[in-house]
């Protein structure tokens, strides 16, 4: 069984698709983290985010990057994710790992931008979660201030608004909504009643 959940920046995708993996003990694996990694070894290695060759070599390199590296996380991080994002050569490498795990037993949950779309077209249940963007960018501010960061709300809410614009506008595996995903509007609903939702959506393909 393959669930995919997409959306954009700060929707609660990951705590979404967290739940559900350990709800069913399902692998989880947050794609998101693929891109940041490329872009974390890029910035620490002084590269231009722009150069195609030298960000399609280090995409082949991500296990370099522990999982719990603290820089991983940050908004410079995620923001340069998405200017990387945009080469296909990257998104080509990861790819293959992405659909290696997809298919681990007993089943799996990947979050990010193309899982319904480009990488697991024909999972089992796709979500695609999102909120206004002034709920998420609360969302994300509340979260870099507890985590003791000095950010202005309305700077974090003008970068979620441009890095929303990259990831829908590139070419290249852009973020949409796949035809036949549900939507999941969690400006309304909160993780329990999201995590209700998407049971029941699972559940019925349960066999
Ligand atoms: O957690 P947050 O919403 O801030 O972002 P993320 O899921 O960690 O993703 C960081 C960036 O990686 C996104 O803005 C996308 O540009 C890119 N990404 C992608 O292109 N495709 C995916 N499947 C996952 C992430």
């Amino acid at each position: 069984m393959i669930i995919a959940v997409d959306g954009p920046v700060a929707a609660g995708k990951g705590t979404l698709a967290r739940r559900i993996a350990e709800k069913y003990g399902f692998q989880y694996l947050d794609t998101g983290s693929l891109y940041r990694a490329v872009s974390l070894l890029m910035l620490r290695e002084g590269r231009d985010l722009k150069d195609l060759n030298m960000a399609a070599d280090v995409a082949m390199r991500v296990e370099e990057i522990s999982a719990d590296d603290p820089d991983l996380r940050k908004e410079s991080t995620g923001n340069a994710a998405s200017v990387v994002a945009k080469i296909p050569e990257v998104r080509a490498t990861l790819l293959k790992y992405q659909r290696d795990f997809a298919r681990r037993a007993p089943g799996s949950v990947l979050d990010g931008r193309d899982i319904g779309t480009v990488v697991c077209p024909d999972a089992d249940v796709k979500l695609y979660v999102t909120a206004t963007a002034e709920i998420r960018a609360r969302r994300r501010f509340d979260e870099l201030i507890a985590k003791g960061n000095d950010v202005s709300f309305d700077e974090i809410l003008a970068e979620l608004k441009t890095r929303d614009a990259r990831d829908q506008g590139r070419n290249a595996s852009p973020l949409k909504k796949a035809e036949d995903a549900h939507l999941l509007d969690t400006s309304k609903l909160d993780i329990e009643a999201a995590l209700k939702a998407a049971s029941v959506l699972i559940d019925n393909r349960i066999p």
